[in-house]
């Protein structure tokens, strides 16, 4: 597959980089659960809003971030995780996880309420997740898909950690998502295009959650480690690049404010749909990805 949309295009992992960089957030899972940010609570009032009392399913739960703020508010979550490791620190935090594939999960006639993915559902086959997912919501149902990311930088913030990345990682300057990314794999809501196409789904509808957060050098080094390009990365020559980053930090003055848009990707489980009925997606409208 080639051209802007591929996943040879920057910022775009091919397959078996893809499937590596998808399991490889449980090589620190622990490090993940310590410094990767969590979900504005007025997007998880408004999830929590719509799906009434009734049972959620978080895809790609990870360590369970999400699903502890929901479960905080009362909700009946359930987690469904690729990676033993990632799931054994949700369940530390008490989190109910089915270690599968979204994919090859089986929801065993089980229904839920509300299906969330947290920076997880480009990690999904885009033609099988939105068909599991039919399967696992009611009718009325919604799928709700989530990413934090960057807003635009400080341009004179980009400069200085560019050069950085140029001289200790350079195939990943310019790409990496904790950067900012590259402007064509922003294209993020195009998930929610194929979620319609499926033909199970109706309602669809986009929403922005802006906030902002302060990293200290440690907090913005631990966070860098966390990210899937980076974790890809021999040991040796990751830690001279967070090394490079955090001194980047300690010139600027040891503190980055950054801001953050959470994006929502929103749709109804059709009412009148068999589940599993839709269109079928060819490869090249596969959207893009590299968001984690
Ligand atoms: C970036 S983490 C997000 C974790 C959590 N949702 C959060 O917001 O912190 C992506 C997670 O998706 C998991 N994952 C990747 N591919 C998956 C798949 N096909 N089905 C289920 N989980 C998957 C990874 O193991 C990882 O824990």
């Amino acid at each position: 597959m080639s051209g802007p949309h591929g996943p040879d295009a920057p910022g775009r992992p091919g397959q078996a980089e893809a499937a590596a960089r998808a399991l490889s957030f449980g090589t620190d899972a622990a490090g993940y659960d310590e410094a990767r940010p969590s979900y504005p609570e007025a997007l998880v009032d408004d999830l929590l809003a719509g799906a009434g009392a009734g049972p959620v399913l978080d895809v790609g739960c990870g360590t369970g971030k999400l699903a502890r703020q929901l479960t905080a508010r009362g909700a009946s979550v359930l987690g469904v995780e690729a990676d033993e490791r990632m799931a054994a620190v949700a369940r530390s935090h008490g989190i109910a996880v089915e270690v599968s594939r979204f994919e090859d999960f089986d929801p065993a006639g089980r229904r839920f309420a509300l299906c969330t993915a947290a920076q997880a559902w480009h990690w999904v086959d885009p033609v099988a997740g939105p068909a599991k997912a039919a399967t696992a919501l009611v009718p009325g149902g919604q799928l709700a898909l989530l990413w934090n990311l960057r807003e635009q930088p400080d341009p004179a913030v980009t400069a200085a950690f560019d050069a950085c990345y140029r001289q200790l990682a350079p195939e990943l300057a310019g790409t990496t998502m904790v950067l900012g990314g590259p402007p064509e794999a922003r294209g993020l809501e195009a998930h929610l295009d194929l979620v319609t196409a499926s033909g199970s789904f109706v309602d669809g509808e986009v929403r922005r959650y802006r906030w902002q957060t302060r990293y200290d050098t440690a907090a913005w080094r631990a966070l860098l480690s966390t990210q899937s390009d980076h974790r890809l990365l021999d040991p040796a020559r990751r830690e001279r690049l967070l090394d490079g980053a955090a001194r980047v930090v300690d010139d600027l003055g040891g503190v980055l404010d950054i801001a953050y848009v959470t994006l929502a990707l929103l749709a109804r489980r059709r009412a009148d749909e068999p589940a599993g009925a839709g269109a079928s997606v060819g490869p090249d409208q596969q959207p893009a990805g590299g968001a984690g």
